[in-house]
């Protein structure tokens, strides 16, 4: 069997149309542009073009958007600051804090300061609740991003066996959760887990999320399985320079999977096009406007 190839660029681009579509007619038709803020503390390279891109898509769809860059050195009290601040600026409906933060500034603090309404991480305790509870709320946009693929690919989860490698606040916990409301049996798996290959072939969904280098390997696969790989990894390559590989051994998935999302190129792309849309979402329930679908 080779598995099919899900293309997040395909995906995301669609979801990025929408919004697109969605800006302008909320400009049209109530005078609202949605605005994101995303503050970056220090200069870690990564979470830089991490912001870039988010800026760019942000731009692109027609929003407003505002970078806020602090120094590495900035203190607690100069990052709640601009939080503060964003909170009180009605032109601005989404607020994102990247992570990680320096060592002296509390990360749960930080986050627990952003307005819920504007929370458009959905890592508010607040919203991780409502969410839990069923109620309306900011969904992480990564696993929000997974679960527009699946239901894509695969139509109604209803019933089907989940399994999540990884326990973390983005991805794991928010993404396990999405899926039990979507009726799955669903199974938290992480690094203490035993028997960890013989509890990731029972999935007919794999979601990997760990951040290790293809720790997830061929036989680990229940045949025809859908596996959404959330790594993101680099590796040296023997010339010196390096690749990006995720969390599943993508060779040797592609033998055994039904489908499964590539690394680059998969649900990456994701992430950013979910954040315009709860950016949209978020302008829209503060507006007190119906707010579209994702
Ligand atoms: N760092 C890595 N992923 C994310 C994300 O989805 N949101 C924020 N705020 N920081 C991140």
């Amino acid at each position: 069997m080779t598995a099919d190839i899900i293309d997040g660029k395909i995906f995301s681009a669609r979801v990025r149309e929408k919004a697109g579509k969605q800006v302008a007619m909320l400009q049209a038709d109530h005078g609202l542009t949605p605005g994101l803020a995303v503050v970056l503390v220090g200069d870690d390279p990564t979470s830089r073009v991490y912001v870039r891109n988010k800026g760019i898509a942000t731009t692109e769809a027609g929003m407003k958007s505002e970078e806020i860059r602090l120094e590495t050195t900035a203190t607690e009290a100069e990052v709640m600051e601009v939080v503060h601040r964003l909170n009180a600026d009605p032109t601005i409906h989404g607020i994102l804090v990247q992570l990680p933060l320096p060592e002296q500034v509390d990360e749960m603090a930080v986050l627990d300061a952003i307005d819920p309404l504007k929370d458009v991480d959905g890592f508010h305790v607040i919203n991780t609740g409502r969410q839990a509870v069923g109620l309306p709320a900011m969904v992480p946009c990564t696993p929000l991003g997974c679960l527009i693929v699946l239901k894509e690919t695969l139509g109604d989860l209803s019933g089907l066996e989940a399994v999540v490698v990884g326990r973390s606040n983005i991805v794991g916990k928010p993404m396990a959760s999405l899926l039990l409301a979507q009726n799955c049996t669903v199974t938290i798996a992480h690094s203490r887990t035993r028997d960890l290959a013989g509890v990731c072939r029972r999935a007919d969904i794999l979601v990997a999320a760990v951040g290790r280098p293809e720790m997830i390997r061929g036989d680990w696969i229940k045949p025809g399985a859908t596996v959404i790989d959330v790594g993101i990894n680099r590796i040296p390559k023997e010339d010196g320079k390096t690749r990006l590989v995720g969390d599943v051994c993508f060779p040797e998935a592609m033998d055994v999977a039904g489908a499964i999302t590539p690394v680059p190129g998969g649900v990456g792309l994701m992430t950013v096009a979910c954040l315009l849309a709860n950016t949209i979402t978020a302008a829209c329930r503060q507006a007190g406007i119906a707010e579209p679908e994702v």
